[in-house]
């Protein structure tokens, strides 16, 4: 047998699957169907812009993707595991190997520095050699300089560097981001956002964030509109 080696790169795999997928909140006496129906996937090197008005369910959708929260219906498979169906321990190992998570208010740890915060998940994965890893994370980011800031010396843009540095150490196959620019101003949040969608492409990752804000996302490989629960619109970007 020959081996073949082949040129092409590799094909990009989905990273992301849901297929008919609920989740429904009852308290008291209502009844909220914060996700119906939803079908959507996502490949390696590729972003979904998830966009729709406050409570049509963008951050149900996000922890149900992260595996923070399991829904009532529907399949859901995340880097080849199938989240109705794992054990606690298999989502805790998911979430610690497979999938970072970039948030609205970003999330540091006020006491350590950058560097240090950017080393707590290679720490827990037990990784010792960090130094050089950490100080390549942070120029991926612009942030080669302020390795030694504490979150309140960094800009809320700076910060936000910072978390998408902590993001990548733990080398994920899924970013999911839910309002990363949230505390942003625009052009700041613009920035953001086309660093996200960089790293990305350049690392294989696949990303699925949320906004209210489409306009600072031109880039998105895909875009979907969310109303109560229902994938409304695929928008084209
Ligand atoms: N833990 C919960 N218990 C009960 N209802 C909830 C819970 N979490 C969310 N909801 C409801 O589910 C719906 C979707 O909420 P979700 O937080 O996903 O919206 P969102 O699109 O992220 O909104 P925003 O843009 O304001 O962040 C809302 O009606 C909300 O009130
Ligand atoms: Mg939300």
């Amino acid at each position: 047998m020959f081996e073949t080696v082949s040129s092409e790169p590799a094909e990009p795999t989905d990273i992301v699957v849901l297929d008919g997928v609920d989740k429904t909140y009852t308290g008291g006496r209502s009844v909220v169907h914060a996700l119906q129906s939803v079908d959507l996937s996502v490949r390696s090197g590729t972003l979904l812009a998830v966009h729709g008005r406050s409570g049509s369910g963008k951050t149900t959708l996000l922890n149900v993707i992260g595996g923070l929260d399991r829904p009532d219906a529907g399949r859901v498979e995340v880097c080849g595991l199938d989240l109705v169906s794992a054990s606690d321990a298999e989502l805790t190992e998911l979430r610690r190997r497979s999938v970072a998570f970039v948030f609205q208010g970003f999330g540091l740890l006020p006491m350590l520095s950058a560097a240090e915060n950017v080393e707590v998940p290679l720490r827990l994965q037990g990784i010792t050699e960090r130094r050089e890893r950490v100080e390549e994370l942070l120029d991926v980011v612009g942030l080669g300089g302020r390795a030694d800031h504490r979150p309140n010396e960094l800009s809320g843009g700076e910060q936000q560097r910072v978390a998408i540095a902590r993001a990548l150490a733990a080398d994920p196959q899924l970013l999911v981001a839910d309002e990363p620019t949230g505390q942003l101003d625009s052009r700041t949040g613009a920035e953001i956002m086309k660093l996200i969608v960089a790293v990305a492409a350049e690392r294989d990752i696949a990303v699925v964030v949320a906004t209210h804000d489409l306009s600072i996302i031109d880039d998105a490989d895909h875009r979907v509109e969310l109303q109560d629960g229902h994938v409304i619109a695929e928008l084209t970007p």
